[in-house]
């Protein structure tokens, strides 16, 4: 018997967007595959690297463990979504700025976790960086510039509000 395909509808970077999926298409893969947004990283599939993390209703999620139908009616911010514009966010200048990348595998689900984590907590300790972090992992940079990242972005945060 063919799978159900159901109708949702996303709100992705502002952008309402309508799709057909079956009810086992993972968050990722309609993100990737469906509307083409191939921004949002997968590594492991099993919710342990991060690399595939976006803002469901601004909060950071796992992709690769989200079925697409139950973000069915919510806003999703991928790291297409971060800029304003031609502009750069402050979090995505600031890993620039502080070379908090190397491969930039890791880096679209680093940029949304560390977006969630200032929009809640603006001027993080050391030790909240890296709890804020923990759910991402890093292969290159052995993650001592993206602590800086992380606290140059609060700064410019700060500066520009
Ligand atoms: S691909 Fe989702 S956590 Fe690794
Ligand atoms: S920059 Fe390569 S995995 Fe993080």
């Amino acid at each position: 018997m063919p799978e159900r395909v159901h109708e949702i509808t996303l709100t992705v970077n502002g952008t309402v967007r309508r799709v057909a999926v079956p009810g086992r298409r993972l968050l990722s893969d309609c993100l990737r595959h469906d509307l083409g947004l191939t921004g949002t990283h997968v590594g492991c599939e099993h919710g342990v690297c991060g690399c595939c993390t976006v803002l469901l209703d601004g909060e950071p999620v796992r992709s690769c463990l989200t079925f697409a139908v139950t973000a069915d009616g919510h806003e999703i911010t991928t790291v297409e979504g971060l800029a304003d514009g031609e502009r750069m966010s402050p979090v995505q200048r600031a890993f620039a700025e502080c070379h908090g990348l190397q491969c930039g595998f890791c880096t679209p689900g680093f940029l949304c976790t560390v977006t969630a984590l200032l929009r809640e907590n603006p001027a993080p300790t050391d030790e909240e960086v890296l709890e804020g972090i923990s759910g991402n992992l890093c292969r290159c940079t052995g993650y001592q510039n993206i602590i800086k990242a992380v606290h140059r972005a609060a700064e410019l945060t700060a500066e520009e509000s």
